[in-house]
């Protein structure tokens, strides 16, 4: 049974929903679920711009039919070929053998990699070359790693139509509503289109501010994504959210907490500073517990906030596993420009601190670490109170700081 929704006249959603996934690309968890979109123009030939994961392809096979109404599909455009786009290819190809897809060199030895057939039916555009449908002429421009190298978006020029492929994409299935203007995306879907841009494609900063320099210079009206609501309205907002990603600028002023507590001692240093931060006025601070938050969720939080604070408890002599899978992922990720302070544990022999600081400053970009720390003996006491007050204010003053 077909689910589509139009687009524009004559374009059309034949996408699906994935909402059993428990991991995305098994590592991320999507308990939000996610769309596979793909469109289909109707133009005096027809053409698909992309395809959908497996686990959603007969849904979308019926959606194809539907739209397509007994007429032949002219062509498939493959923007990107990672498999939860592109694991459909072959099932379109088998079932329409009059497609002709149109890819880039990289896209098509992809492609073959994946096994897909494509031989004798390639038709291989470059950067800026265009193609017409007949009332439509799509441009293509390359998009190397976003989030593969092989990456285009298209561009109809006709009606505005940008097909984004990974970018302005998001996590959630859409429930229905298709376009970002018919939720409240600001309210309830933000978090997780920067847990998606975050940790999907973070560590390309640069190349996503080319691609976004690219499209400052073309008269986008509509931006049609490869997962998540299509842009119609407003897209200025969420063009704004992706240059402070990509630039790896905060979006807000605030701490993050991040602890690690085998016992509760190190959670109360994390909650006291918390709280003697909310005592001096600042309300902007977030805590997590790094064994039962999922390192994407902290990812996020910290392309949002401007400062963390890691508390960590000493483990074999070294930094809790937890956290440093989390700094590792930071690294990977390319996480720059935050100032972080620190709040250690050990009993006989705290060494975290001293470890996270050398991770910071050897590892990480443009990074501040604060001089003030919290060095805990097993439990937090008075005899921390000098250092929590200090550190609660240091970050305060940091805070305040332009910037
Ligand atoms: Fe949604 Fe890079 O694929």
């Amino acid at each position: 049974m077909h689910c589509v929704r139009k687009v524009t006249d004559d374009l059309y959603w034949v996408g699906a929903n994935e909402r059993r996934l428990a991991l995305f690309e098994n590592i991320h968890p999507i308990p939000e679920g996610v769309s596979y979109n793909s469109y289909l123009l109707l133009d005096k030939k027809t053409a698909l711009f992309d395809t959908v994961d497996w686990a959603v392809c007969r849904q979308f096979l019926d959606n194809v039919e539907y739209v397509l109404n007994g007429r032949p599909l002219d062509y498939l455009v493959i923007n990107h070929l990672e498999p939860d786009h592109a694991a459909s290819i072959d099932e379109i190809l088998l079932r329409h053998p009059e497609t002709v897809v149109i890819s880039n060199e990289k896209a098509f030895m992809f492609m073959r990699q994946f096994g897909f057939h494509i031989d004798g039916r390639m038709d291989e555009v470059k950067e800026g070359d265009t193609r017409s449908f007949g009332n439509h002429t799509v441009a293509f421009v390359y998009a190397p790693m976003v989030h593969w190298p092989e990456a285009m978006v298209s561009f109809d020029v006709t009606n505005g139509a940008l097909f984004s492929a990974d970018a302005f994409g998001s996590f959630g299935s859409l429930d229905g509503k298709l376009f970002a203007d018919e939720v409240d995306f600001d309210r309830d879907w933000i978090d997780s289109a920067r847990r998606y841009l975050t940790n999907i494609v973070g560590k390309y900063g640069p190349h996503i501010q080319a691609l976004l320099k690219k499209a400052g210079t073309i008269d986008i009206k509509l931006v049609c994504p490869l997962h998540g609501p299509v842009w119609r309205k407003d897209l200025g907002y969420f063009i704004e959210k992706y240059d402070k990603w990509s630039r790896y600028e905060p979006e807000e002023k605030g701490v993050l907490i991040v602890y690690a507590s085998m016992y509760g001692n190190t959670e109360a240093a994390a909650n006291a500073l918390a709280t003697r931060l909310a005592e001096k006025g600042m309300n902007k601070v977030w805590m997590y517990d790094v064994s039962n938050t999922h390192v994407s969720y902290l990812i996020s939080e910290t392309f949002r906030l401007s400062h963390v604070v890691l508390a960590s408890v000493t483990y074999n002599l070294g930094i809790y596993p937890l956290i440093h899978n989390y700094l590792m992922d930071m690294k990977a990720l390319n996480l720059q420009k935050r100032t972080f302070a620190i709040i250690e544990n050990g009993s006989w022999a705290p060494k975290a601190g001293d470890l996270i600081q050398e991770f910071l400053d050897n590892e990480l970009k443009e990074i501040t670490v604060l001089n003030d720390r919290i060095t805990l003996n097993s439990s937090f006491g008075e005899l921390n109170e000098p250092e929590l007050e200090s550190l609660a204010n240091s970050l305060i003053e940091s805070l305040s700081q332009e910037g």
